[in-house]
């Protein structure tokens, strides 16, 4: 099984504000969709948090929440209390292909701790305000190519580009 991280990520590293999105890309959102739909997708409590009632559990995805609660319950979800055993769920369910959806925390940890095969970074080419960052990390290690190049219209206020990074063997 391969484990994706996908995310959006202004020049400044932000990804995030008051627990919230910054900006509105519905070009980029169709793209996230169109990546992760039919596969399992792990994310962190708050991130899940942060998504409208009405759009969660995210449809046609197998939905797992990562939080150190032991009595947290979440209709519809998988509810597990460590990263790697969100993982291991996924790939006893026969899982081709994992995304790490977020948010920062979780970013940071799977990084961190090499979990990661290949990234969807969608790179929003402004800077924003915010208080989540995603880390930085060393380009040399991923052999990137572009997937999209985006300039801003009416619906999509900025310009951006959705690389994707595979690990270096
Ligand atoms: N731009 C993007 O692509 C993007 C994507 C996703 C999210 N975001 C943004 O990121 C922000 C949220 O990120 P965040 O860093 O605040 O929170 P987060 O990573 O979504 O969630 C943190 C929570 O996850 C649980 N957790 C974290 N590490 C854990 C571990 N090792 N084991 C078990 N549970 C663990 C804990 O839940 P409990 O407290 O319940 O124990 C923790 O409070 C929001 O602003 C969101 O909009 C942006």
């Amino acid at each position: 099984m391969i484990v994706s991280l996908i995310v959006a990520v202004a020049e400044n590293n932000v990804i995030g504000k008051d627990n919230n999105l910054i900006w509105h890309l519905p070009k980029d959102m169709a793209f996230f969709k169109a990546t992760t739909l039919n596969h399992h997708i792990v994310t962190g409590r708050k991130n899940y948090d942060s998504i409208p009632s009405k759009y969660r559990p995210l449809k046609d995805r197998v939905n797992i929440v990562v939080t150190r609660q032991k009595d947290y319950k979440e209709k519809d979800c998988e509810i597990v209390n460590s990263i790697a055993s969100a993982i291991d769920l996924a790939r006893k369910n026969g899982e081709t292909e994992c995304f790490i959806i977020g948010g920062g925390q979780i970013y940071k940890s799977v990084l961190e701790n090499n979990l990661v095969d290949q990234m969807y970074i969608t790179h929003v080419l402004e800077e924003f305000e915010g208080d989540t960052f995603f880390p930085t990390f060393d380009v040399n290690d991923w052999q990137e190519k572009t997937l999209i190049t985006h300039l801003k219209d009416d619906k999509n206020k900025h310009d951006f580009i959705v690389k994707k990074y595979k690990k270096k063997k």
